[in-house]
């Protein structure tokens, strides 16, 4: 039997990325997103939604440009800092002591020492309520060689991203690969 949550944010799970940007007065800037995910292939974009009251939103809203910076679990009370403090209010970089790096690519920073890289020209701002969505348009991905298999693919073991699960509030690991997709569901079409 199922029981009801009500219509809440509850989606399980949420990642945990850390978006980068410049502030009006040219700071590098961070902060913490559960809300996001990719939302179309070509071109390719992503999506964060960020609250007007972030010192994040004045930024990507000058720039029309933002960082996704994925962190791995030896960062998670780094990702968790960063988002709790405005950069209104605190140098986050210095605080932490992460690297913020300028892209090449976009108007924005990224955090040097988090293992995978997403530069982002902002494609659209959909206010939607309580937070507004930037879309952003992939213009490359960078990733610490690391973290790559032997076919040049991210390894999530390697990665070691984190998961955020709404509700509970707790960061999770993520565990060992259970299938190969687009393969494990042709048992079922003959
Ligand atoms: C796990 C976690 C996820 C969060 N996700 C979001 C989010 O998706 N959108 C948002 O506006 N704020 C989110 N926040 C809150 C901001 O990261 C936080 O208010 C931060 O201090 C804003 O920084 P800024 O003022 O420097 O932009 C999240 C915080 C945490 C800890």
């Amino acid at each position: 039997m199922k029981v009801s949550l009500g219509a809440k944010t509850l989606a399980q799970p949420t990642p945990v990325w850390v978006i980068g940007s410049y502030d009006t007065a040219g700071k590098p800037n961070m902060m913490t997103a559960a809300w996001g995910g990719i939302c179309c292939s070509a071109p390719p974009c992503l999506a964060v939604s960020v609250r007007a009251e972030r010192h994040t939103y004045a930024g990507v809203m000058q720039r029309k440009a933002f960082t996704v910076s994925v962190p791995s679990e030896r960062h998670v009370a780094e990702a968790d800092y960063v988002g709790m403090v405005s950069g209104s209010v605190a140098d986050k970089f210095a605080v932490t002591g992460l690297t913020a790096v300028k892209s090449e690519l976009v108007y924005a920073p990224y955090v040097a020492e988090f293992p995978l890289v997403i530069e982002c020209r902002l494609l659209q701002a959909l206010d939607l309520g309580a937070h507004t969505q930037f879309i952003g348009e992939i213009m490359d991905v960078k990733a610490d060689a690391e973290v790559l298999d032997a076919d040049g693919h991210v390894d999530l073991t390697k990665l070691l991203p984190i998961l955020f699960a709404p509700g509970s509030s707790k960061y999770y690991g993520v565990g060992a690969a259970v299938a190969q997709g687009f393969s494990v569901g042709k048992k079922f079409s003959g």
